[in-house]
């Protein structure tokens, strides 16, 4: 595609974002921007052409907050051997999302294919699904029961999401497909428990909100318990 299509999208791509996304148009990751999906605070998602149907490229901002980032990620023993410097901690970020996204993959939960990650770019398979947000379930107990039962994949596979609720879940077609996994950690991580009780209390009021009556400790403990 031309240099000046990428352009098109403004001051949003730096120098050295439109050169990683040369190269993934090169390495045939996808032939060209389509358009904005999600203008974020430390990430924009735009979707993308490809010649087998439409994908997702979330890219880093090169001006994230690396620091905080760094204080997140340092405890978990994935990432002990971190450079500090500002860009390689936003690409390790970049990273730590896609292969969070694998390995959640190869566990079978319902969650985007990571095609490739370069630099503080992440292509990934598209969903025609508006966020649960914006669509609630028909049926929200079906719903909640198909969610735990993502979440216990998730955690079978060694990962808590850490930042679950209705702005990270999409409802494809009453399906939850959970997204945005760049603050999911690694059981080993301290604090793994707080965090997963956060998750579920998330959940907890939505889906009380829509006239469910669950427990909070109760559903925590149906995660946490989930065994291989
Ligand atoms: N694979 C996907 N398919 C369809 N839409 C997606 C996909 N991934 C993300 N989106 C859309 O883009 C929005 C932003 O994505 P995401 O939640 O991953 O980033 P974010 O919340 O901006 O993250 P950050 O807080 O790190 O900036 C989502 O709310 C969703 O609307
Ligand atoms: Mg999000």
């Amino acid at each position: 595609m031309s240099k000046n299509k990428f352009i098109a999208f403004g001051n949003v791509f730096d120098e050295s974002t439109l050169r990683g996304l040369f190269y993934l148009t090169g390495q045939g990751y996808f032939e060209e921007v389509e358009g904005p999906i999600s203008i974020g605070k430390e990430s924009n998602v735009f979707a993308v052409l490809h010649k087998d149907g439409k994908r997702v490229v979330k890219i880093y901002r090169t001006s994230a907050n690396f620091k905080k980032m760094y204080e997140y990620m340092k405890p978990d023993p994935r990432f002990s051997g971190m450079k500090g410097t500002k860009l390689s901690i936003i690409y390790t970020w970049a990273k730590k999302e896609y292969r969070n996204l694998l390995r959640a993959r190869e566990k079978d939960v319902h969650v985007p294919m990571p095609y490739a990650v370069h630099k503080n770019i992440l292509v990934m398979e598209y969903f025609d699904a508006p966020l649960l947000l914006h669509k609630a379930p028909k049926k929200p107990q079906e719903f909640y029961e198909r969610l735990i039962s993502e979440l216990q994949k998730l955690f079978r596979a060694g990962l808590v999401h850490a930042d679950i609720s209705e702005y990270n879940i999409l409802n494809d077609k009453e399906k939850p497909v959970l997204i945005d996994f760049s603050h999911a950690l690694d059981l080993r991580y301290p604090n793994v428990q707080r965090l997963l009780q956060r998750d579920v209390h998330n959940l907890i009021v939505y889906f009380n909100k829509l006239g469910l009556k669950l427990d909070e400790e109760k559903e925590f403990m149906r995660i946490w318990t989930a065994k291989n």
